[in-house]
């Protein structure tokens, strides 16, 4: 989603509002701008379209020397990404705003600010804002911070927004309602995001503004009032690691982040799991308590995390003997749900903050569950604060848009938590430790994966050209057959579908040819030799395969046939391992294909809009 910075200092600014910028840019970066407050009191605002090297450039050739202003960096919602739907939107010559989220009655108030005699200049309900601010101003003209929460009482849908005012030049408001705002406390000066990550060169205390908070940062006062309660929220001290942004020696975020993982999965067993059984102290009291109980599960995701949600099912059922059900929050939110008995609701979000999924929190908790969990990488995000208890996936930060390692270690948890909840419902001491066993072993077995680079690369090429691509696989390898699936439209929008191998018979097969390859996921379980009749179906029609294959599945190279030998795992553990070479091709077909391997077209990191 978008980006938001800003900045009350004594110091010039725009360094620091670029700087920020470039952080974000992994929220959305179809155009950027800025606007600060020049020495003179006017507004100096500058956009562009395109990543934020580009606003860099033109700020370079006009610069901004106030010390006040704030910065914006855009994934388009209403209006396409050009100069003028960019932000921040004006209104008047001192009103400036840049926002995050969907104003949903935008349109109603649009109406009336056009009857009022305000002309807009940009598609974005954005704007709409900076002219109701503006109205209310000229009305008031005293207090600004009560003038923007007069408007944003107005305001239906979700938003994050600050907004500037060179008539009061020395503030800016800032205002949280379903899309996250924080504050930087700095000494002497401020700072504002939408994410601590944008300010880490400057602070490392921030304020987490809470739903329905709206606040008015200067230099050296803070002031938060929610609705019309004046409210004091805690700054808390976060250690953002810079160098962990740094690319280090490889190419793309999304190649080291991959390579990653043997580390980040460590991290994340790491004290949850001894030699031989699961450290379930480690989840905390509140967990214990609330997994007691549990006699159902109810996962609910979106994207790659719903992809680990499907993975989570087969454990969740098949180790733990606990029904499981799995649902996109997109569509969870807006169904009418029947909620069973100790019925356990977890979240599952790489950056705990998409809009979907918090709403579907929130909508479970109306209906009664017994206990909220969420699995997610950022500590303080919304879902973490608004869950019962949370089980971190220690991932790190994860800056390429396509997900992987945060993907893997969700896996991990989810192994840890399904042999917990295995536990309660009868596991022995000793299949417990052949579990744990298994995860023990995880790093190196990816590492070894991980050595399948160069052969993925070498193949790569078969796919250059190619327009579609099927992923097939069985039980728990197929929802990573479709986590493969959306990493290779992801990056190298290919199209890429991913089927049941079963299911192949079904209808896709009519589209198979020497033009359509099909990349099967081949463990050595017990779906094996069902998945070779599917496979047979492939060659038969001319199709050319491609086969993740253990290497004692007794696969053979021919001309139909491709194997591509992956080190030997656990049944258990098979679906991380063999999302790794999945990976690994779709970075390797995207490199090949030129695109934008961080940051894809059209994608976003964090959606906190719906
Ligand atoms: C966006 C990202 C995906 C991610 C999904 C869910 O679509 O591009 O990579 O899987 O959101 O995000 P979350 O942060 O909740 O895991």
């Amino acid at each position: 989603m978008c980006g938001i910075v800003g900045a009350v200092a004594q110091r010039k600014i725009s360094g620091i509002l670029i700087e920020g910028l470039r952080r974000l840019e992994y929220r959305g970066y179809d155009s950027a701008g800025l606007a600060v407050i020049s020495p003179d009191n006017s507004l100096h605002c500058i956009r562009t379209v395109g990543k934020v090297q580009v606003l860099d450039d033109a700020e370079e050739l006009s610069p901004a020397s106030g010390t006040v202003g704030i910065a914006h960096t855009r994934w388009a919602t209403h209006g396409k990404p050009e100069e003028r739907n960019s932000h921040p939107q004006l209104s008047g010559k001192n009103i400036a705003i840049v926002h995050n989220g969907i104003i949903e009655n935008f349109q109603e108030l649009k109406d009336e600010q056009l009857a009022k005699g305000y002309v807009f200049t940009s598609d974005t309900d954005t704007e709409v804002i900076a002219h109701l601010i503006h109205e209310q101003w000229q009305a008031d003209g005293k207090d600004f911070f009560s003038t923007v929460r007069k408007v944003i009482a107005r305001l239906e849908g979700a938003y994050g927004l600050a907004v500037i005012n060179t008539d009061t030049p020395d503030r800016i408001v800032v205002a949280r309602s379903g899309s996250p705002i924080v504050i930087g406390v700095g000494i002497g000066e401020n700072f504002i995001a939408s994410d601590p990550s944008a300010l880490g060169q400057v602070t490392d205390r921030f304020i987490y503004l809470e739903e329905g908070d709206v606040a008015e940062v200067s230099r050296d006062s803070i002031r938060i009032y929610n609705g019309k309660e004046k409210v004091s929220r805690k700054p808390v001290r976060l250690h953002l690691d810079n160098d962990e942004v740094l690319k280090g020696n490889y190419r793309h975020y999304m190649q080291k982040e991959i390579f990653e993982q043997p580390e980040v999965i460590r991290n994340t067993l790491s004290g949850r799991i001894s030699k031989s059984h699961v450290l379930e102290k480690s989840f905390g009291i509140k967990a214990q308590e609330i997994l007691d109980k549990v006699k159902h599960v109810q996962i609910v995701a979106c994207g790659t995390s719903n992809h680990a949600g499907l993975v989570a099912r087969y454990w969740i059922e098949g180790v733990a003997g606990l029904p499981c059900t799995v649902e996109i929050a997109s569509e969870y939110r807006y169904r009418k749900v029947l909620v069973p008995e100790n019925c356990l609701f977890i979240t599952i979000s790489q950056s705990g903050e998409t809009a979907d999924t918090l709403a579907a929190l929130r909508y479970a908790k109306e209906l009664g569950y017994c206990g909220y969990m969420t699995v997610c990488n950022v500590a303080n995000s919304s879902l973490v604060r608004e869950s019962d208890f949370s089980i971190m996936t220690f991932a790190g930060r994860e800056i390429g848009v396509a997900s992987t390692k945060a993907f893997t270690t969700q896996l991990a948890v989810f192994a840890v938590l399904s042999i917990a909840l295995a536990k309660r419902n009868g596991l022995s001491a000793e299949d417990e430790k052949k579990y744990v066993d298994d995860l023990n072993q995880l790093p190196l077995i990816i590492e070894q994966t991980l050595a399948l680079d160069d052969a993925i690369r070498e193949l790569s090429h078969d796919f250059g050209e190619k327009h579609h691509a099927l992923f097939l696989g069985r039980g728990a390898q197929y929802p990573v057959a479709k986590e493969g699936a959306l990493k290779l439209k992801e990056i190298s929008y290919i199209h890429a579908e991913a089927y049941p191998a079963g299911e192949l018979k079904h209808g896709p097969l009519a589209l198979v040819d020497a033009d359509m390859p099909v990349i099967a996921v081949a463990p050595n379980d017990e779906l094996l030799e069902k998945l070779k009749s599917n496979l047979q179906e492939v060659s038969a029609r001319g199709g050319q395969l491609y086969v993740f294959a253990d290497t004692q599945a007794g696969f053979q190279n021919n001309a139909g046939l491709k194997v591509i030998n992956v080190p030997h795992s656990s049944e258990f553990l098979d679906p991380v391992v063999y999302t790794i070479p999945l990976q690994l091709l779709s970075y390797h077909v995207a490199v090949l294909r030129g695109t934008d391997v961080d940051r894809p077209r059209n994608l976003a990191k964090s959606l906190t809009v719906e």
